[in-house]
């Protein structure tokens, strides 16, 4: 028998000022998001940047739908988008944050399909995603690979691809 260690980074930084020009703005862009979050179910409002190579950000925000399991997370919205429009560009950083009624200061985290996506992408695309998370105030996470948000993934190489 042998008990193996997965080990995961994540930097925590406690206030937007401490973080690059870069990184804030794209905090800032993802909070500008939530704005076209569409979710009168759980007034949970997502807004996600991606960071592009060329330097464009694409920005996304959940989808709700009164048939609660077709909607679409803040994440998984932008990542279809920058496919969609900018397929040949790379995503170097993904911020995300939210609005609530409950000014929750924890940072969001990807759900488990998002993180399963966020994976995809990063394996296509053949280069790290930074992943930015922060809560409605309070401390900056970051983690540098989708990876580290999902360790013992599945992906293509089971499937002989
Ligand atoms: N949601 C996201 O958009 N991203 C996450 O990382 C977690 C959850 C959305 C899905 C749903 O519209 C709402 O937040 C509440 O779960």
């Amino acid at each position: 028998m042998i008990k193996k260690i997965i080990q995961s980074t994540i930097t925590e930084y406690n206030k937007p000022s401490e973080l690059s020009a870069e990184d804030r703005n794209l905090l800032n862009e993802a909070g500008k998001a939530t704005g076209n979050s569409y979710s009168p179910y759980s007034e949970f409002k997502v807004g996600a940047a991606a960071l592009l190579s060329n330097g464009e950000i694409v920005t996304g925000s959940n989808q709700e739908n009164a048939s609660y399991p077709i909607g679409i997370c803040a994440e998984r919205v932008t990542l279809s988008a920058v496919s969609a429009v900018h397929p040949k560009q790379k995503i170097v950083s993904l911020a995300i944050t939210f609005k609530s009624k409950m000014k929750w200061s924890t940072p969001v985290s990807p759900c488990g399909i998002c993180r399963q996506t966020l994976l995809e992408y990063e394996q296509r695309q053949k280069k790290n995603i930074r992943i930015i998370l922060r809560g409605e105030g309070g401390k900056i996470q970051i983690i540098e690979s989708a990876k580290d948000l999902l360790p013992l993934y599945f992906d293509k190489s089971v499937l002989g691809k």
